[in-house]
């Protein structure tokens, strides 16, 4: 009898303790306060780059502040505060930014810590990974041939050489021709290359040695200044006389009428190359 009343006490204080424990910081601390503690963007295992915008919700009964955290890997031993600590609660808002591009790449656990005036918490925890050095670049290939440079790239047919044609001309007060002699329409929406602007632009002779053959200028007038004095064009497109030319055996500056299919090197992968033009 007295033995069975002493296992009895003792099952009681077993259970006493597994309570305890299961309240899980047991007697240093009551249960987690009411309130909601929950990120909703990024979303679990996002790929972050940038500044990101932490949102959801930080409240709770007698809230003191809450925090960002973030730590490395999916278990991190250590967090670092994002930011300050936020005195004001939150409700499906934005809690707070993290700039990612002050860690590594890598895999992290990014965490929200809500905190009332006893100290008891709640938290949410999403794992992330911040990638912000992203794929590798392409290697820049050379652009050789007018048409490389020289397409429709908006509605109004900006670049074409029949649109840069037309927003020169009309820098000048001059409406452009549309239509070359032979019956080429090079409407800015078009895709020329340089042979309908040769009709009218081609080199003169005789009477005419300074002047195109139609036009008061040049082709070679208009775009050696236009492209080589050119900020961009060096630079930005890493242009150069072969851009446009290709010297033959003879020594002659051939034309690159339309773009040219070329390595890396700027090297031609199909010989004879297309669409060569001779310089009038
Ligand atoms: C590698 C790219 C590239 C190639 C190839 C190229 N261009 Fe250009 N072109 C440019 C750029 C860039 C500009 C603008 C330059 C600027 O505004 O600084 C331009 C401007 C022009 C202009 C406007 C000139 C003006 O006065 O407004 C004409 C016309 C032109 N190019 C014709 C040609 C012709 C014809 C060819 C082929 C023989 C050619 N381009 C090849 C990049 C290229
Ligand atoms: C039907 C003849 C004709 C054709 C074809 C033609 N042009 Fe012109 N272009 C002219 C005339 C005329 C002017 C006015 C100024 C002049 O006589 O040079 C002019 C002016 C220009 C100008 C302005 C020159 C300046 O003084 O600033 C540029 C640039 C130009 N043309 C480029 C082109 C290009 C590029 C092509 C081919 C897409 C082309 N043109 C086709 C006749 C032609
Ligand atoms: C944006 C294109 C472009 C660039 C860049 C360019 N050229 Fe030209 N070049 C032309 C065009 C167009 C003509 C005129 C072709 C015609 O009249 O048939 C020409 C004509 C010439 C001619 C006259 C051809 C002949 O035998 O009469 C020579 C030489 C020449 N270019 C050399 C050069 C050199 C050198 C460079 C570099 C410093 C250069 N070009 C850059 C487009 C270009």
């Amino acid at each position: 009898m007295h033995t069975r009343q002493r296992g009895l006490l003792y099952l009681f204080a077993i259970l006493g303790l597994l309570a305890m424990l299961a309240a899980g910081t047991g007697a240093l601390s009551a249960a987690a306060p009411n309130g909601t503690a929950s990120i909703t963007a990024p979303a679990n295992n996002a790929t972050l780059t940038g500044t990101v915008q932490v949102q959801g919700t930080a409240t709770a009964n007698n809230f003191t502040f809450y925090k960002l955290e973030f730590g490395l890997g999916a278990n991190p031993t250590s967090w670092s505060v994002i930011g300050v600590l936020m005195t004001t609660q939150v409700s499906s808002g934005n809690l707070g930014a993290w700039d990612t591009t002050k860690v590594p790449d890598g895999q992290y656990t990014l965490k929200l810590t809500v905190v009332d005036n006893t100290g008891n918490y709640l938290t949410a925890a999403v794992p992330v990974t911040v990638a912000n050095a992203g794929p590798p670049p392409a290697p820049a290939v050379p652009r050789r041939g007018c048409t490389a440079c020289h397409v429709p790239v908006r509605p109004d047919g900006r670049y074409s050489l029949g649109w840069e044609a037309m927003n020169a001309a009309k820098a000048i007060g001059i409406n452009h021709p549309t239509v070359s002699p032979s019956g080429i329409s090079i409407k800015p929406t078009d895709t020329v290359g340089p042979a309908p602007c040769l009709e009218c632009h081609g080199a003169g002779s005789g009477a005419r040695a300074d002047n195109g053959v139609v036009a008061n200028l040049s082709l070679r007038d208009i775009v050696h200044p236009a492209h080589m004095f050119s900020d961009i064009f060096p630079s930005e497109f890493k242009g150069n006389c072969f851009s446009c030319h290709n010297v033959n055996n003879e020594g002659e500056f051939m034309i690159l009428g339309q773009k040219v299919d070329v390595n890396e090197n700027g090297i031609p992968k199909v010989l004879p190359i297309p669409g060569m033009l001779e310089p009038t």
